[in-house]
């Protein structure tokens, strides 16, 4: 089948184009750039052995959109591409709402046009309301995201049950992502922030090779085993055959299904950081700060509905994350750039 990856230049979109490949799917990526360089799709292409269309392309653009859609014989999509960093989404909310929310209604579109009804969306765990009762599983009552990026990934969620509802054609995944992570075990891809990192692993991996003088841990009084916030990291190679899983079960199913996609267990900054140490073989400078805003406590997955229904589920456990995320990093200290 030949599957169009939008944001498939990106971190979770270049690994799932090289597990898509791998299983003998044809490949069209279309991305406009914005925060990834054509050497992921390169090295993907290098991996595997085997080629990948490229269009270099924006979500809101309906001519391109439509082009790529007449020229290739697209089946399915996987709606990768958006903008993520929590923080710049409070201080450009349009941004956040029209490249994310504009962008999917504009790409829905044209694959209505084409007709091609069968999508896969990258939802996140930040959908969920704020509560104490772990794991949480996909019934779990979503809330009111404290940042526009969260409320983005809802009102996706909820244009793309609308549209379902309206035309029943459609075959819809909402992939609810916990914390992916990680990196393909060659060192050759993984995740390449532009800027300083939001996120704590590419923080913690940039500390290790000195690209960064120490680490912030946020917050050391949560109400948590040793006070720091505990979350669920998920390997990214786990989350790319998620994807692979759950087009396969779109196969059987029309609908809007809604997964988690995580390991089902958590663990804290203080633990990942003595991961890194195990796996670096470094020390990690780090001091005890304030909470960041809008940070949880714990936040980890119940992964039944998953697993009973994608046959799928995470493989690959913190150690293999740590030594992959620090391959990736030390191996490219300055990501695709250097
Ligand atoms: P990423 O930034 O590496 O990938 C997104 C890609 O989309 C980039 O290659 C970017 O150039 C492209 N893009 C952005 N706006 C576009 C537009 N208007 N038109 C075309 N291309 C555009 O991010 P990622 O970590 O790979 O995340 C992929 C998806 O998963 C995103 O939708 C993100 O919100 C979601 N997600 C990520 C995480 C995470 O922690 N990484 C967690 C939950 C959900
Ligand atoms: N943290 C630090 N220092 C840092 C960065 C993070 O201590 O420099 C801590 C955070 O406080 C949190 C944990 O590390 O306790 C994980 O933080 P991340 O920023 O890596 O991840 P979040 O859980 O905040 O958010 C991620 C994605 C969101 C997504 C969410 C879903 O960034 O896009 O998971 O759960 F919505």
């Amino acid at each position: 089948m030949t599957v169009l990856l939008t944001g498939g230049a990106g971190f979770i979109g270049s690994h799932t184009a090289l597990v898509l490949l791998e299983a003998g799917h044809e490949v069209v990526i279309y991305d406009n750039l914005s925060n990834a360089s054509r050497e992921s799709i390169r090295r993907v292409e290098r991996l595997t052995g085997l080629s990948i269309v490229f269009v270099e392309g924006d979500i809101r653009d309906t001519k391109t959109l439509a082009d790529t859609f007449a020229t290739h014989n697209i089946e399915a999509v996987i709606h990768f591409a958006g903008l993520k960093a929590v923080g710049e989404s409070v201080s450009l909310p349009m941004a956040y709402y029209d490249n994310n929310v504009g962008g999917t209604v504009t790409l829905c579109q044209a694959m209505a046009a084409a007709d091609v009804k069968t999508l896969v969306f990258s939802s996140s765990a930040t959908v969920y309301a704020e509560s104490r009762d772990m794991p949480l599983a996909e019934s779990a009552p979503t809330g009111r995201p404290t940042n526009p990026y969260g409320t983005s990934k809802l009102m996706i969620e909820w244009l793309l049950t609308d549209l379902q509802r309206a035309e029943p054609d459609w075959s819809i995944a909402l992939l609810r992502y916990f914390n992916p992570v990680g990196a393909h075990f060659s060192g050759q891809i993984g995740e390449d922030p532009a800027g300083a990192p939001n996120n704590l692993l590419p923080y913690i991996t940039q500390v290790g090779v000195g690209r960064l003088p120490r680490l912030s841990v946020y917050g050391g009084d949560y109400p948590t085993r040793d006070g720091t916030g505990v979350r669920d990291y998920i390997h990214v190679m786990d989350l790319a055959r998620g994807h692979l899983a759950a087009l396969d079960a779109l196969k059987a199913r029309q609908g809007v299904q809604t997964w988690n996609l995580g390991t089902g267990h958590g663990y804290s900054v203080l633990e990942m950081i003595e991961a890194f140490e195990r796996a670096s073989g470094r020390p990690l400078p780090y001091d005890i700060v304030a909470r960041r805003p809008g940070d949880v406590a714990e936040c980890w997955a119940n992964v039944e509905k998953a697993e009973r229904e994608l046959g799928w589920r995470a493989s690959h456990g913190l150690d293999e994350i740590m030594r992959d995320a620090w391959r990736w990093q030390s191996d490219n200290p300055q990501g695709y750039r250097g």
